[in-house]
């Protein structure tokens, strides 16, 4: 919510109008209006629309959880996650390339079927050869390298992927796994990109 009124301000400063004048929006209001864009699509993208305790908390303190927030969170947001049953994170690389590399499918113009990519090349540097990459995230290259291929750190990136507000409390890095946007192979998949020897992340 807080998104919305933060953009509405920048366009009226952009206007010649100072930031005090803004009108301050009823969240109600808000809360409606943003409903009613969603009243056309399905029952399950309507449920998306609402906040979970977690997104309440980061929403409601912009970013910037109490401690008590912050250690609650990950308390929570660690039980969402799922490990391999077989205690096995490591996939395959070549096919978590393709995880980081798709950034298609999730949204309500996407054909039933679409492919679902991780799209991490959009936030993350990843290899040397890529050079269209994002910068919101940190640069993921030598990844595994640096951690010495310990299977423990892997172990710890499948979380992170799978639910990065287990490490990093209202991380703007999607919840991979929690929202079964990616599934347990493609997570397992894109470890391996990050920790193989063989991997270009690693090169
Ligand atoms: C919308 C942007 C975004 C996307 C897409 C994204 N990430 Fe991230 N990622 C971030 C941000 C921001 C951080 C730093 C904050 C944090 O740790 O949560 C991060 C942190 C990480 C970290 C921890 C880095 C460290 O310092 O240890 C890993 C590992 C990671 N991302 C892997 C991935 C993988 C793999 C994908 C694709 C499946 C991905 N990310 C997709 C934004 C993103």
């Amino acid at each position: 919510m807080k998104n919305i009124v933060l953009a509405a301000g920048f366009l009226a400063f952009g206007g010649g109008a100072f930031a005090q004048d803004i009108p301050k929006a009823d969240p109600a209001t808000v809360e409606k209006y943003v409903q009613s864009i969603w009243s056309k699509a399905s029952p399950e993208w309507q449920a998306r629309v609402k906040l979970d305790e977690t997104q309440r908390i980061c929403s409601e303190t912009n970013n910037t959880p109490s401690q008590a927030q912050f250690e609650a969170i990950i308390a929570r947001e660690k039980a969402s996650v799922a490990y391999p049953a077989d205690g096995n994170v490591m996939g395959d690389w070549k096919r978590g390339m393709v995880v980081a590399q798709r950034g298609t499918g999730g949204q309500f113009s996407d054909a039933p079927g679409t492919y679902q990519g991780g799209n991490c090349f959009a936030c993350h540097e990843l290899t040397k050869e890529e050079v269209s990459y994002g910068t919101l995230g940190p640069s993921l290259l030598g990844y595994g390298k640096n951690r010495k291929f310990d299977p423990a750190e892997a172990k710890a990136a499948f979380a992170k992927i799978y639910n990065p507000h287990v490490v990093f409390p209202c991380s703007q890095m999607p919840r991979f796994g929690h929202t079964k946007f990616l599934t347990e192979e493609q997570i397992k998949d894109a470890v391996a990109l990050l920790f193989s020897p063989d991997s270009p992340v690693n090169k």
